[in-house]
């Protein structure tokens, strides 16, 4: 990291579809304060973190930066930026405009992430450079057909990739520039990495740091919320 820190873009641009909320679901209320204002205040918690870069709909854009940059309970939020039509491109635009050497990328339907597991990450990036959360399978997993069971997989062999994902900038900006243009697709960072042949390491994510993306996630959420030691989280920022 050479002493400058890490910058962290949280895409917030996703429209929540699964969800089928009235608004996004990053905006959707979690014990009394935004669904995003939990996963900003947690992120910014972390000491590897120096800056935040917010990726939000290109519409809430105007009043997500007057809400959040240059406000003295978001500190290290430095700018708000529009996001695209995919998670990657969302990705792609804040670490555009993050310049930063080291990018820290966490969803914003991710809010019980700890500063425990943004510097297990941060470490491991730093390390073999570029690190992922992950979590190891427990229940028996196995191939679909149809509505029938299809063949066993060897749990052992399988991850959960959750986020956060660190990696440098600069690999990060030329593989999406190279994928894209070959017409790929990617679901997360790890997998674009991946696929422009840059080896990921990964370390134990937790089982809190759930993305909520379903009315069932957001209720277990809103239980979890009433008991975390981070329900006064966003006021501490
Ligand atoms: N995201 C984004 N830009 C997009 C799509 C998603 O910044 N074009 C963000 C979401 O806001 C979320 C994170 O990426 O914080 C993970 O995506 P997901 O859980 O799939 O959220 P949505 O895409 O909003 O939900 P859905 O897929 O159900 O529509
Ligand atoms: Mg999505």
């Amino acid at each position: 990291m050479g002493g400058s820190p890490v910058a962290a873009v949280i895409p917030a641009a996703g429209s929540g579809s699964r969800m089928a909320a009235a608004v996004p679901k990053q905006f959707m209320e979690l014990n009394g304060h935004p669904l995003l204002d939990w996963t900003l205040a947690a992120i910014a918690r972390a000491d590897e973190i120096g800056s935040i870069i917010l990726v939000v709909p290109p519409g809430d854009l105007p009043h997500m930066a007057e809400k959040y940059v240059g406000n003295p309970r978001w500190p290290k939020v430095a700018r708000a930026v529009a996001g695209g039509a995919t998670r990657a491109e969302s990705v792609y635009n804040g670490v555009r405009a993050a310049g930063a050497e080291w990018i820290l990328a966490h969803d914003a339907a991710r809010p019980f992430v700890t500063p425990a597991l943004v510097r297990r990450t941060v470490e491991a990036a730093l390390r073999h450079g570029a690190a992922t959360a992950a979590l190891p399978a427990h229940d028996t997993l196995k191939t679909r057909d149809g509505d029938f069971l299809g063949e066993t997989l060897d749990r052992a062999a399988v991850l959960h990739i959750q986020t956060p994902q660190v990696f440098r900038a600069a690999d990060l900006l030329a593989a999406h520039e190279k994928l894209r243009h070959e017409g790929k697709e990617w679901t997360d960072e790890t997998s674009l990495l991946q696929q422009a042949g840059i080896k990921v390491a990964w370390v134990p994510g937790e089982a809190a740091n759930m993305k909520i993306t379903t009315p069932d996630d957001f209720r277990l959420a809103q239980v979890m919320a009433e008991r975390s030691p981070f329900v006064k989280g966003p006021a501490r920022v």
